[in-house]
């Protein structure tokens, strides 16, 4: 064992980067006439949901975009939130739509996310905004976690062009869509991607052979030392929390990575939090903005 440490990729800074560009961005679109507009919609009150939608409110004040954040009871019916969409939909003011996920059992999540104008649809859920991203259609919308992992891995001067990328992972939200952008035929992608998950046999071999490991598999640090190779990349986009009877909270927040004993493995690895979180947003309000200009 080397006593060498990963550099740490710094997401609130790199996301800081992000929103210097923004703001002239939003700046000249106000010139003329356009204040993008974000329409967030929480349903029930799962205590994560309703952190992430207050800071993704947060930070669009702080830009100066127009802010509409709905919170809805857990008895919204389906029919009562696709109503709610529809008019969202057809608001001027508003041009982007999030409707946070996970949904309460009785919505229709797929359903909803059917019903949006696919112009307005910033977490790139819609399927055809799914469409243009395995077409490499830049008009689509992106889902901003995988946006938010190509962005710390080109601001830090990693390589993904030619790179092995092992994503674990094959959600809607991240580890599918993280897949597709990575192997897009351009220079922030062009990398032969693997994707693993719960079922996928001799997960470990296959991890270890990744320049760059992406965990999405939503389980507290399940990626071990045992799983990357001497030098390789790390990227942790779990956020679980776990019970910690020493914090004042009850809780702490832990990423899918083993992080201590990686950190010890790795060349560079993200922090939880502090790491694809704050990314999360940034390109959250980047998407907002793209579809503000595109409603031009
Ligand atoms: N829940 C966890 N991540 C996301 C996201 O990116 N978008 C939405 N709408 N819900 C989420």
């Amino acid at each position: 064992m080397t006593n060498k440490v990963a550099k740490l990729i710094d997401g609130r800074a790199i996301a800081e980067k992000v929103y210097v560009d923004l703001r002239r961005e939003i700046a000249e679109l106000k010139a003329k006439g356009v204040i993008p507009g974000l329409a967030v919609v929480l349903v029930g009150d799962n205590p994560a949901s309703r952190a992430y939608v207050r800071s993704k409110d947060k930070m669009c004040r702080e830009l100066g975009l127009h802010s509409v954040k709905l919170e809805l009871p857990e008895s919204t019916t389906h029919t009562e939130l696709r109503a709610r969409v529809g008019e969202l939909n057809a608001d001027s003011r508003i041009h982007g739509i999030l409707v946070q996920s996970p949904t309460p059992e009785h919505i229709d999540e797929a359903a909803i996310v059917r019903a949006f104008d696919p112009r307005k649809d910033v977490d790139g859920f819609h399927p055809e905004n799914v469409a243009k991203l395995v077409l490499d259609d830049p008009s689509g919308f992106v889902p901003c976690t995988p946006l938010g992992v190509q962005r710390l891995l080109t601001e830090t001067k990693i390589e993904i062009d030619g790179a092995h990328v092992v994503v674990l992972g094959r959600s809607m939200i991240v580890g599918k869509p993280l897949a597709l952008l990575l192997m897009q035929k351009n220079k922030n992608g062009n990398a032969t991607v693997t994707v693993v998950h719960s079922r996928s046999r001799n997960l470990a071999a296959i991890t270890r052979s990744a320049d760059i490991v992406v965990a999405a598999i939503g389980r507290a640090e399940f990626l071990k030392a045992d799983h990357v190779r001497e030098g390789a990349v790390v990227i942790d986009v779990g956020i679980n929390r776990v019970e910690d009877a020493a914090n004042e909270r009850g809780y702490r927040l832990v990423g899918d990575v083993a992080f201590g004993e990686v950190s010890r493995k790795a060349s560079a690895i993200t922090p939880v939090p502090g790491g694809v979180g704050p990314m999360t947003i940034a390109m959250l309000m980047s998407n907002t903005v793209k579809a503000a200009r595109q409603s031009l």
